[in-house]
């Protein structure tokens, strides 16, 4: 699945002569807009210049107090790259990107070139369905195993991005949820957290943050499969219900932590969410220990494997929608045309 654009192409590409159509550009945004991203913040901007798409991160939208480094930012801007390739495919074009970690503009995290063909990839044709029916569900879901050709179909995702996604066995998702302990105690006393997630959860949200609606409800056991992201008085009385026992838990990581790698790994979350959605799972996070250095080294001793633990999910079938809003495409793009204007 992973392409990557020879150098000469690469140079050349920078030198288009085809252009994109603005309705072309709106399939290809409004899809890589889908992705999912930590407290929806949309943290991407998107330059078009003919058939070549530079993905940027958008440091206006950062996390500081949660997301120091920007990891959270780059993992989002590569599930936004994933969609684009779907789109792509679905308007018959191959899709040739290069993830750039360039010295000179850090915040370019991709670039991604065009190409018309008669047949263009299969697979991402098809994810591309997918995409409007993936979201981050936080309820409870229905006691139905994943199955192991899911799993499979899921881990081969995740490879071919490069990534590797790890299935705990029920004593390692035991340890990762001990974890979610030692987090929130941390978390009592950081109010720059509490604040940073206050700005961004709860309430009625139009364009972008998490609404109160999709928080899914409170747990009656702690530590609960799905994280608590309420934080404002009205989402601490919310309904609580019994969530699954043993959940099922995937640790997605990455050999390295380089920036590109951390591209990389939203590549390989949002290739396997896809592929996830098609066989009528729906996916949650449990984040929150890997946003503190040293329990993110343990979340991926607990995998037994060698590596960066970069997502930690959860997965399960749930017949629940709860979809959130999204800035318009117009908010996110520059086009080469706006130049020469
Ligand atoms: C890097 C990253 C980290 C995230 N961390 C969490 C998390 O810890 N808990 C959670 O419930 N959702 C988490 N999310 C999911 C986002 O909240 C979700 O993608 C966003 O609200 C948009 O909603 P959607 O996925 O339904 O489109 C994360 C998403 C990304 C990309």
């Amino acid at each position: 699945m992973r392409q990557e654009l020879p150098r000469e192409q690469f140079v050349e590409a920078l030198m288009p002569e085809d252009q994109l159509s603005m309705e072309q550009i709106d399939v290809l945004l409004g899809a890589a807009v889908a992705a999912p991203s930590m407290h929806n913040t949309q943290p991407w901007r998107f330059e078009v210049n003919g058939t070549v798409i530079d993905v940027f991160v958008d440091g206006s939208r950062a996390l500081p107090a949660e997301d120091p480094t920007g990891r959270a930012m780059r993992i989002a801007a590569g599930a936004a790259i994933f969609n684009l390739r779907c789109a792509a495919a679905a308007l018959h074009y191959d899709s040739w990107y290069g993830l750039v970690p360039d010295p000179a503009d850090l915040d370019l995290v991709g670039r991604i070139v065009l190409q018309p063909t008669d047949s263009p990839n299969r697979e991402l044709r098809e994810l591309f369905d997918q995409i409007p029916r993936r979201h981050t569900s936080r309820e409870p879901v229905r006691p139905v195993k994943v199955p192991t050709d899911s799993r499979v179909a899921l881990t081969r995702a995740a490879m071919a991005e490069n990534a590797e996604l790890s299935w705990l066995p029920p004593d390692q998702v035991h340890e990762v949820l001990g974890l979610l302990i030692d987090t929130d105690l941390r978390e009592i006393g950081d109010w720059h957290r509490r604040a940073e997630r206050a700005h961004w959860v709860g309430g009625d949200r139009a364009v972008d943050g998490i609404p109160s609606s999709v928080l899914g409800p409170k747990s009656a056991v702690y530590p609960a499969p799905v994280r608590d992201l309420g934080t404002k008085p009205a989402d601490q009385t919310r309904a609580r219900t019994t969530f699954e026992a043993d959940p099922v838990l995937a640790v997605l990581s990455t050999a390295g932590d380089s920036l590109a790698e951390q591209v990389a790994a939203g590549l390989g979350l949002q290739h396997s969410l896809l592929v996830a959605t098609r066989d009528g799972l729906k996916a949650a996070f449990l984040n929150q220990p890997l946003e503190f250095d040293d329990l993110r080294r343990k979340v991926q001793r607990i995998t037994g494997k060698p590596g960066y633990a970069q997502m930690v999910i959860r997965f399960g079938h749930s017949t629940v929608r709860a979809t959130t809003p999204r800035r318009p495409v117009s908010a996110f793009v520059h086009t080469g045309s706006e130049e020469q204007s």
